[in-house]
């Protein structure tokens, strides 16, 4: 039962050694749902095994697709696997509850199978950990596609019975999860849509790379305007994964914390400039290795003295990445200096801040500020992960903590981290995993 194990972790170890990131959470899971835009088989590659990728595995075979996860176990938790998807002429157009309240993420097949059904029907996701996460922006995006949408009974019913039809779109923020819904849709619909403000992660490219490759006419991918030109009938396609940008920043963060020295195989330093710029001025060495033939590439992060404190304001990308906060303030926790964090895109994510006190950090928020005095160390405690980044930030700041530091609600972790133990053991660690009994007190 979810809930009932928890990390361990022994303080004062420094990381050493290589780690390798797999393909992107924040894209597999869409490339995932944009496989249902044609008829055939899709393979996903590089794809990490985590709770996350199952559950979506999971709501495909439930719309009727035929779905073989390979989790590639052998080469350890950095080693990505791949997902083949079949889908049917017609694919079911109902995501139940009971999977998306696992996972807000199944969203994204909204707009796929809009495209394809001309009908489709998603639980409504409730708010999380870390905001309220409204969907006026993939709603309003939608309906200016021609869909109309209704809440009936806790699930978001869109129809387009005839399709839909290009359109001018602006996004009031430049949302992730809003341009991928609204993209999705558009690629399928009669005529040219441009989404104006749309976001630029390089998950959002990955997807745009996918569908170009499916046959879909995409213009200024990473850029703020996209422009889709509608094609009647996508072919299904073999597509390996971005690597993960948040996965790849928090051993960066983990290694500078630890005074310790980690190559980040798969790693693209070009996705995260500003989260390791700070860490440069933090006192760190980044050096980046391009990749070559036959090899990955990545980049090695070494510290060898204490950090010093660094301001950091989150914004969507090129920004410093949100998902990175917990990280940040982790790593200024123990710097030399006070530094001020500011989080500019989710309301509640300074919701872990208390843990992060009980292990005896600094730390004082005011709306979306938090004014962090680093410490020389901090005391081991048992804590609890609020969410997955969360969950991460409260084990790096368990490895400079004295004694031992207990993480509760490890599935949190589990969503977005392969083997996340593991990994840390094998760059020289101890972190484990046990048994909480105080969740199965409460059980
Ligand atoms: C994606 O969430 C990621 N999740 C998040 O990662 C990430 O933090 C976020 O993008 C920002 O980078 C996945 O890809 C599965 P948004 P998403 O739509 O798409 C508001 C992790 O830990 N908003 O860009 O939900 C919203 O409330 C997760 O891996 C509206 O107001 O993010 C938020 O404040 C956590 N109306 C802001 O925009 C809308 O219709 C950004 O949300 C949509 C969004």
């Amino acid at each position: 039962m979810p809930g009932v194990e928890r990390f361990r972790v022994e303080g004062g170890g420094r990381l050493q050694g290589e780690v390798r990131v797999t393909g992107a959470k924040n894209s597999v899971l869409k490339l995932m749902a944009a496989a249902l835009l044609a008829e055939g088989e899709s393979t996903i590659v590089d794809v990490p095994a985590i709770l996350d990728t199952e559950i979506m595995a999971e709501l495909l075979r439930r719309l009727g697709c035929g779905v073989e996860l390979d989790q590639a176990t052998d080469g350890g938790p950095g080693a990505g696997g791949s997902v083949r998807i079949d889908v049917p002429a017609v694919p079911g157009h109902e995501a139940d509850y009971d999977l998306v309240r696992r996972m807000r993420a199944s969203i994204c097949v909204l707009g796929p199978l809009l495209a394809r059904c001309g009908q489709v029907s998603v639980a409504r996701p409730g708010g999380d950990n870390i905001g309220s996460r409204p969907l006026d922006m993939h709603i309003s995006g939608l309906e200016r596609l021609g869909a109309t949408i209704e809440t009936e009974h806790g699930f978001i019913v869109a129809k387009a019975p005839r399709g839909l039809t290009g359109a001018q779109v602006w996004l009031d923020f430049p949302s992730v999860g809003a341009t991928e819904n609204i993209l999705m849709a558009a690629v399928l619909a009669k005529g040219t849509t441009v989404i104006d403000n749309a976001a630029r992660e390089p998950e959002i490219v990955d997807l745009c790379f996918m569908l170009e490759q499916m046959g879909a006419k995409i213009g200024g991918a990473g850029t703020s305007t996209l422009e889709i030109q509608g094609t009647d009938r996508l072919t299904p396609t073999r597509h390996v994964s971005v690597p993960d940008r948040i996965v790849a920043g928090t051993w960066a963060y983990a290694a500078t914390m630890t005074r310790g020295d980690v190559f980040v195989r798969n790693g693209r330093a070009e996705h995260l400039e500003i989260a390791l710029d700070k860490l440069v001025r933090s006192g760190a060495t980044v050096e980046r290795v391009a990749p070559g033939e036959g090899d990955e590439g990545g980049f090695r992060v070494r510290m060898d003295e204490r950090p010093k404190a660094v301001d950091v304001v989150t914004l969507p990308f090129p920004g410093f990445a949100t998902d990175l906060l917990p990280m940040v303030l982790a790593l200024n926790s123990v710097a030399d200096g006070a530094a001020m964090v500011t989080e500019n895109v989710f309301e509640a994510r300074f919701m872990f801040v208390d843990e992060l006190a009980r292990l005896g950090a600094d730390v004082r928020t005011d709306g979306h500020h938090c004014v962090v005095r680093g410490k020389e160390r901090l005391s081991g405690a048992p804590v609890r992960a609020h969410d997955i980044r969360a969950g991460a930030g409260l084990i790096m700041a368990g490895l400079v903590s004295d004694g031992v530091t207990t993480v509760s609600d490890a599935y949190h972790v589990d969503r977005g981290y392969p083997g996340f133990a593991e990994q840390l053991r094998s760059l020289g660690v101890d972190v484990t995993r046990e048994t909480d009994p105080d969740a199965l007190l409460e059980g």
